[in-house]
């Protein structure tokens, strides 16, 4: 429903000035943006101040003749000034309401500078490590993405848009991109309706329901239709099914990618094809919409794109109050900022293994070592010029006093002639602890940032090699933006530490989880595949026909003698490698604290029900440790017989608790059809009848069964 405010502009805009709202320019100089302000352009990217800002909207409200502002638009990914840890870091704290306080946080500093749209939250599902944009969403989880998405929406958008410090935020990229054939951005994606349905859209399909302001439309195709150009879901499933009614803008030059696409031959041809599947902003580095000739575009589409870009606006509250208070202008993080970035940094972090290396006695003598003892790259891969840098471990350890620090790092994140792990190895003979810090730069995640190998790159595993050849204690670091192979050096380390690309506080948050000032208790949003080559793995997936049970080391020999005995042969014809052994090195869920936990028998309120009524599922959970800690309960479901193949799991809820020592709780959880029923290939939602496992457990390898019956 648009207001009489934009009927009324409506009536009194000319084609040309209903096309300049339609597109966003980014990169401009200032002075290039100005002009293309005055000439009715109707969105840029930050000019990086709240004074610049506060020029280019004087041009629009002042210089041209209707007066409409202007959106200002930019990447605020995970902070602003603060940077918070990377999404997927934030996602394995399994803690919705630190990513919305955190998108709170990004969106009071990017607001006060000009800022009044954000292209995030990313909610694109992924299941393949090799594509370097996993660091920028939730990781392999449907559930989890949801609910992590739409904490992002909440916390920039708030319940009402209008009010201060909020953005307009933007669901992307839609749809399916975190699927490309290969693992390459950008290239193809092709899959059955069904599973497009039941994993890549419905993350978006929460976010509508969320009230995000914008959806942006993705790079790749989808069964060889360009999303640019996919009316059928950008249009079909999006605007019409959903009743989204946001405005979708497109990726960087997205629309002008149909013609590499090979399915327009002109820019021409593109706009007009993108604008009818329902592209409504285009975003391009030139100014090419102004000068369209607007009579090519249907009318009625023109100004339902107009009025789509025009009720964001008004919804932001532009139209009363377009300006923002130079003077309040947040520039810099402050110390709550800071000691909230540096808490989540510590919540995101994921505890692989510990022999109980872990947490380091204070007085200890610590070596540290790899490249990341001394680098301060630790902001992620959509760190801006004017965030917060940070600092390094070495500098946060070196800041206690209750601990002596020696630093060797050894060798560089790549290799180079100045690397010398033999040297390191002769100092950890003099120190009582070793913490190897390696991982990958943020350079090696992102956008544009696939790689084919994902072992940790130049000489760091023959560093941890080496350092445990030395016999001397040691943990290891891992800072990186996906996850990686680490099965050449894992089963040599005691205890590793996964902290992500943590952001502006990460240093000072792994020194807290080192000495045990907090606690790791994170969960994997992504499985570690134990090889490039078994990608994609994830833990929904299907049984097959022939699933296979093996789980001991499987090598090209032992294959030959397992031929012998009728069970073997059985087990030959299943589904595996012949060279690796089963299943991921970490499972999706897979992490644990300092804490431990105990289940009881899970129940439900009724052991059957209709499929469209509910239960109440219930379990009690101890922590059976003398310290206090965090235990992240999760619930998957299994849904037995299907009438399309099921995932053998399937995560339906999570809830992460603090439980002081020795605390016993009961958690419930509602089960309904939202948890157990799944998309059919014709569109319908549907619980069928028959038999269903609620799995719940701290980690998929640590669940209790209770069933359920749907009559
Ligand atoms: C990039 C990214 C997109 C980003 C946009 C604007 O190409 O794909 O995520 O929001 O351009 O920077």
């Amino acid at each position: 429903m648009i207001s009489s405010r934009i009927r009324e502009l409506l009536s009194q805009m000319s084609p040309q000035e209903k096309l300049g709202q339609l597109q966003i320019v980014y990169r401009p100089r200032h002075e290039e943006a100005a002009a293309l302000v005055r000439a009715g352009i109707g969105a840029v990217f930050w000019p990086q101040s709240a004074a610049a800002s506060n020029a280019l909207q004087r041009e629009a409200v002042e210089g041209t003749r209707l007066g409409i502002p202007i959106l200002i638009g930019l990447d605020v990914i995970h902070g602003q000034r603060t940077i918070a840890p990377v999404p997927l870091a934030q996602a394995a704290s399994f803690d919705p309401d630190m990513v919305e306080r955190l998108a709170r946080t990004a969106a009071v500093e990017a607001r006060s500078g000009g800022v009044t749209w954000t292209f995030s939250p990313m909610i694109d599902v992924s299941r393949d490590p090799r594509w370097g944009r996993v660091v920028e969403g939730f990781g392999e989880d449907v559930h989890v993405t949801s609910v992590m998405g739409n904490a992002m929406v909440r916390g920039y958008q708030e319940q009402d848009l209008s009010r201060p410090g909020t953005l307009a935020a933007t669901a992307k990229h839609f749809v399916a991109y975190g699927q490309p054939d290969g693992g390459r951005d950008y290239n193809s994606v092709d899959m059955s309706a069904q599973r497009l349905r039941n994993v890549y859209l419905e993350p978006f399909r929460a976010a509508v329901r969320a009230d995000v302001a914008a959806v942006m439309a993705s790079f790749n195709t989808v069964a060889g239709v360009p999303m640019h150009a996919n009316g059928a879901l950008l249009t079909g499933i999006l605007k019409d099914e959903w009743g989204f009614d946001g405005l979708v803008v497109g990726d960087a030059d997205g629309v002008a990618n149909l013609v590499p696409h090979r399915v327009a031959e002109t820019i021409d041809d593109a706009v007009r094809m993108a604008y009818a599947a329902g592209v409504d902003v285009e975003m391009g580095g030139a100014p090419s919409a102004i000068a369209w000739d607007a009579s090519t575009l249907d009318p009625a589409r023109l100004d339902d794109a107009v009025a789509r870009v025009l009720g964001v606006k008004e919804a932001l509250g532009l139209f009363e109050r377009p300006y923002v208070d130079e003077a309040a202008e947040r520039v810099e993080p402050t110390d709550a900022t800071r000691a909230q970035a540096r808490r989540a940094a510590a919540r995101s972090a994921v505890l692989l293994q510990n022999d109980g290396t872990l947490p380091l006695s204070t007085g200890s003598r610590v070596l540290l070592t790899g490249p990341y003892a001394t680098s301060t790259d630790h902001l992620g891969a959509w760190a801006q010029s004017f965030s917060a840098r940070s600092s390094s471990i070495a500098d946060a350890l070196r800041a206690r006093d209750d601990i002596e620090v020696i630093v060797e790092e050894g060798v560089s994140f790549f290799g180079d002639r100045h690397d010398d792990v033999d040297a390191v190895a002769t100092a950890a003979l003099e120190a009582d602890v070793v913490v190897v810090c390696v991982g990958e730069p943020s350079s090696l995640s992102g956008e544009a940032a696939s790689r084919s190998d994902l072992r940790l790159p130049g000489r760091q595993a023959d560093l941890i090699r080496a350092i445990a050849g030395t016999g001397i204690p040691f943990v290891v670091v891992l800072a990186n933006g996906r996850p990686l192979v680490v099965a050449d050096w894992i089963d040599e380390a005691p205890a590793v530490l996964e902290v992500w690309h943590g952001g502006t506080e990460a240093p000072a948050a792994i020194v807290d989880l080192l000495l045990g000032d907090q606690e790791p208790a994170g969960r994997l949003p992504m499985s570690f595949p134990r090889s490039a080559g078994q990608v994609p793995v994830h833990y929904a997936h299907e049984n097959t026909g022939r699933p296979a049970a093996v789980r001991g080391t499987m090598t090209l020999e032992s294959v030959d003698v397992a031929l012998e005995g009728p069970a073997n042969v059985q087990e030959k014809y299943t589904s595996k490698y012949l060279d690796l052994d089963l299943g991921p090195q970490f499972s999706f869920g897979h992490g644990s604290g300092y804490a431990t936990f105990s289940y009881g028998q899970p129940r439900v309120s009724s052991a059957e029900i209709a499929a469209d009524e509910a239960v109440t599922l219930e379990v009690e959970v101890t922590n059976t440790s003398a310290r206090a800690g965090d235990e992240v309960v999760q619930v998957y479901v299994e849904d037995v017989v299907a009438s399309i193949a099921p995932p053998v799991r399937r995560l339906v809820a999570f809830r992460r608790r603090t439980f002081a020592a020795g605390e016993t709780a009961t958690l419930s959880f509602e089960i309904g059809p939202e948890q157990l029923g799944f998309w059919l290939a014709d569109g319908r939602f549907a619980v069928e009848p028959g038999a269903f496992v609620m799995h719940v457990g701290g980690a998929l390898e640590r669940t209790v069964p209770v069933r359920l019956q749907v009559r």
